[in-house]
């Protein structure tokens, strides 16, 4: 697959920057955003990191127009960034309902509409976003988060019939647990067989046999979830 440009949000951590380093690997040129830097990917000549909190909305909205006033040939959107809040409805306050989902929803809305005119212009362009498999089966304890996430489904469903005419390929990839930092803030980790979690590179996977895929073909859905599902409670 030729080289290209990537944005990358949430190329910081766990999915994200695996999904970056394999794209760095191959050639790519990326740009990765968050609020926290990776030291490693850092150091790459061909890595860029905008530091910006996708939960303000102005601060998104500016470091995407930077990004695409100084970057020339973006052609790729990985929209990964996300968090999982978990408690019953009545525990979140209304401001964590908010957050939880302004950062797993309206975040991928609002720099896919920044980025879909430049990629029409180009006639090309790739969005590829980061579900969960919440969206498909639900979760206890993580309706906000499921909302955000089944929204986020019904998003790209919608935008993949909107953009396909301009050439541009909308993908989804809904992991199931997947071991990363993510379950920092659950109260809950996967269990500590290996059967039990999935490898960020193992997405990475994922996300790299869409993208290289031949551009009339769209892999519109990815689901992949760890054979087994057992969780364990952090004390
Ligand atoms: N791990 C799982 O089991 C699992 C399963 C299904 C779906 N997912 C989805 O996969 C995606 C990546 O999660 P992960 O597992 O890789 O978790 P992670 O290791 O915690 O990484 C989350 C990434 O999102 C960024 N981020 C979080 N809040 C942000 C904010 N306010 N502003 C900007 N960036 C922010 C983080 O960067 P900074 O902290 O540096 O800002 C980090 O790079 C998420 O959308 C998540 O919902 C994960």
């Amino acid at each position: 697959m030729k080289a290209r440009t990537a944005l990358v949000t949430g190329a910081s951590k766990g999915i994200g920057r695996a999904i970056a380093k394999r794209l760095l690997d191959a050639g790519w040129r990326i740009i990765g955003l968050s609020r926290g830097t990776d030291a490693t990917l850092s150091k790459h000549a061909r890595f860029r990191t905008v530091h910006t909190d996708l939960l303000d909305p102005n601060a998104l909205d500016t470091a995407t127009r930077e990004i695409l006033n100084s970057e020339t040939g973006l052609d790729t959107l990985i929209s990964c960034a996300g968090a999982g809040r978990f408690g019953s409805l009545e525990q979140h306050a209304n401001r964590h309902i908010l957050d939880i989902l302004q950062l797993n929803l309206n975040a991928h809305i609002l720099i896919a509409r920044q980025l879909l005119p430049v990629f029409k212009t180009q006639g090309r362009g790739d969005l590829l976003f980061i579900g969960s498999e919440v969206a498909l089966r639900g979760g206890r304890f993580g309706s906000v988060y499921a909302a955000a996430k089944t929204g986020l489904r019904g998003f790209t469903r919608a935008l993949r019939e909107e953009t396909a005419n301009a050439g541009i390929r909308i993908m989804l990839i809904n992991p199931g647990m997947t071991r990363t930092g993510f379950y920092h803030q659950t109260g809950f980790t996967p269990g500590d067989d290996t059967d039990n979690a999935l490898l960020p590179r193992q997405i990475a996977d994922a996300a790299w046999l869409a993208l290289g895929s031949k551009q009339n073909c769209v892999f519109d859905e990815i689901d992949l979830t760890p054979l087994k599902r057992v969780v364990k409670k952090q004390r």
